[in-house]
């Protein structure tokens, strides 16, 4: 950006603007009435239980909400299915021919899915589910690239009580391999590539390297989405194409009844240790919680053309492009591709082309379209657009302003929305219709939830003040446990201040008016590009390289992705420090783990500093990854460790 515009954007944040709903909009969205958070917080339980009313149900619940802290189970006794709520409810009425899903691959290629076409696809892929063994309570692996065969498999599962386990595309086949296993998933469904800046990523050859080491799995269904150039190797026996066995499937399938408490899904996230977590979700309370939001936060109505751009492989994937808008009847735009593929305005593209009126992304792709510069968006016209929305990591006010000014031509609210894939749902958020908005601010708790920010010593912080962000009311969208872990899910979220306290991870401060200003991770979880990556995760794959004594991974500030990477690593006798071993190293992590957790920089060291009693003070570390002066060393075993460490990085750094 020029200086100019630096400037111009430093004098607006000056201003301390706040944004008021546009009368147009609010004349006509769900929520108009700020009443709307009190009654809620008198009665949770029917505020929510009125939205669980909306779908469709094949048994009444007969309690809403039990709670023996910190275990819930919400709409008690009632059944439903999942793929009925997101698809046959749909088909069988007025949607019937309304497109659900209109997708477009990054060649360039489309699919248009109606309401109706969805409810045979889906329901013939649960047949082919259930030909080859897959019985409710099973686990299903996904591991696809971002075409409609993803959401089609999960509804897929949920018809016939299968849980599904979802499995980014840009993992490795180490990262794929534990998570099947970890999850004993008996199929797994996959493609034989998919398209990402022009280049094929073979999926299925990720996957023959996985398969060596995933006994449960039994049998394996491959999508074709190439031009049949890539080599697939297919197994006698075990693997299928899938549109052979879809030719063969009925399109008609009697959908499984639910309980409300019976699992949907796992997904897996990065924690604070080295092995992510299988975060469980059940169907009941999150298609509630999911259908609320998407129509409150969003606005939703039947003639929006919505697109949310995450990847389903992550959770904003699986709750705002699949479940909450399906839920809605809304008709879903998914791009398989990069932002920047065959040019750097694809977006806007494809923002015109398809009239898109809802769009919903990340502030590290906020930001770099920022830096990317207005001769890429003013080539379209972006007027259908009337709400934008960011999620994933705090977005800096310039970024809020630009996003507000350049994409939404200062008409579309900003919804920025906190929540994590332990929460299933929106927790923290404007209501477009209502809210003031403050660039930065996610502003506040949706109705029905109730967060608090407490200090060290578990105190409630009333009115302005900092500390950490902490949620003490159940929600229907909860996690209901970690995936053969049920000590982790305890000790992990509801142990510190009392079972009957969910304690987020995050930082936050509220100011005077209430507002809630995010303010990132205060534990070992990275949050790189809005990706969850944990330190540990990333030490350890360091460490598993022969050349590699010592590892420590921190964060530092970086301008587009918010946070990067930065490695200190000693290396073992006789192991020389270069360029080349720096490369391997980066390549060795990306290799383990996936691209997303490549380290930005390596740093060696001779020494980590480490307080006397062992620990590794990773607060230093990120004070010289991040260039800034150090603070207090006397706890330090050894204060001329630092010093040498931070000298050294500097040197490396020029
Ligand atoms: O630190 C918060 C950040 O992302 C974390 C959750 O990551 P994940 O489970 O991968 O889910 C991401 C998509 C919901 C949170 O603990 N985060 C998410 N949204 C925001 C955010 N930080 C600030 N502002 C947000 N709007």
């Amino acid at each position: 950006m020029s200086q100019q515009k630096t400037a111009e954007f430093d004098d607006l944040l000056k201003e301390d603007r706040s944004f008021p709903p546009p009368a147009e909009f609010a004349r006509t969205a769900h929520v108009h009435d700020p009443a709307v958070y009190a009654q809620a917080d008198r009665d949770p339980e029917a505020f929510w239980a009125a939205f669980a009313a909306e779908l469709d149900w094949s048994r009444p619940w007969t309690r809403v909400l039990d709670w023996q802290p910190p275990h819930a189970q919400w709409f008690v006794g009632g059944q439903l299915n999942a793929s009925v709520n997101c698809v046959d409810r749909h088909a069988r009425g007025a949607r019937r021919n309304k497109a659900a899903i209109i997708w477009e691959g990054e060649p360039g290629d489309t699919r248009t899915l109606t309401y109706f076409d969805l409810y045979r696809e889906v329901s013939q892929f649960a047949n082919v589910l259930k030909s080859l063994g897959v019985r409710k309570g099973d686990r299903v692996a996904l591991y696809l690239p971002l075409i409609p065969e993803l959401a089609i498999a999960m509804l897929a599962c949920a018809r016939i009580g299968a849980v599904h386990n979802v499995i980014f595309g840009g993992f490795s086949a180490e990262s794929l391999r534990d998570r099947i296993n970890d999850a004993q998933a008996t199929l797994l469904v996959t493609a034989d590539g998919g398209y990402r800046r022009g280049q094929i990523v073979p999926l299925k050859q990720v996957a023959d390297e996985a398969l060596q080491e995933t006994p449960s799995i039994r049998h394996v269904v491959i999508v074709q989405r190439g031009d049949r150039s890539i080599p697939v190797h297919v197994m006698e026996g075990r693997d299928h194409w899938y549109h052979r066995l879809m030719q063969e499937a009925s399109a008609k399938c009697d959908p499984e009844p639910m309980d409300a408490e019976d699992l949907l899904y796992i997904l897996y996230t990065s924690g604070t240790t080295g092995k992510p977590k299988g975060i469980m979700h059940t169907t009941g309370g999150y298609l509630t919680g999911t259908y609320a939001t998407t129509k409150l936060v969003f606005d939703l109505k039947d003639e929006d053309v919505y697109w949310c751009t995450a990847d389903i492989g992550w959770v904003t994937g699986h709750s705002y492009v699949v479940y909450g808008p399906l839920a809605n009847g809304a008709t879903v735009l998914m791009y398989e591709g990069a932002p920047d593929w065959p040019d750097k305005d694809r977006f806007w593209a494809l923002v015109e082309k398809y009239g898109v009126t809802i769009f919903y992304t990340a502030p590290t792709a906020i930001r770099a379209f920022m830096r990317w510069g207005t001769e890429w968006t003013a080539r379209h016209d972006l007027s259908t657009l009337r709400l934008i929305g960011s999620v994933g990591e705090p977005i800096n006010p310039e970024a809020w302003v630009w996003y507000y000014r350049v994409i939404g031509g200062e008409r579309c609210p900003v919804v920025d929305t906190w929540w994590q894939t332990e929460t299933g749902a929106i927790m923290i958020t404007p209501l477009p219709g209502i809210t003031t908005l403050r660039p930065g601010s996610a502003s506040r708790p949706f109705p029905g939830i109730t967060a608090e920010i407490r200090n060290e010593r578990g105190e409630t912080l009333e009115g302005a003040g900092g500390g950490l962000l902490v949620l003490t009311r159940p929600w229907p969208a909860m996690l209901r446990g970690i995936y053969g872990d049920p000590d982790r899910y305890v000790r992990q979220y509801w142990n510190r201040w009392g079972t009957d306290v969910y304690v987020t991870g995050d930082g936050a401060k509220r100011d005077a008016d209430g507002n809630f200003w995010l303010l990132g991770r205060v534990d070992d979880v990275l949050n790189v590009a809005g990706h969850r990556i944990g330190t540990m995760e990333v030490e350890s794959a360091l460490v598993d390289h022969p050349s590699v004594a010592e590892a420590a991974v921190v964060g530092r500030a970086h301008e587009i992705k918010g946070q990067a990477i930065a490695a200190f690593v000693t290396l073992k006798e006789g192991q020389q420090p270069s360029k080349a071993c720096a490369d391997e190293l980066k390549a060795h992590v990306a290799h383990k783990i996936g691209a997303i957790a490549r380290p930005e920089d390596i740093l060696f060291a001779a020494d980590l500093p480490k307080t006397r009693s062992g620990k590794i003070m990773r607060r230093l570390l990120r004070d010289i990854a991040e260039g800034k002066a150090l603070g207090d060393t006397t706890t330090l075993a050894d204060p001329s460790v630092v010093a040498r460490l931070k000298s050294q990085y500097e040197g490396q750094e020029g």
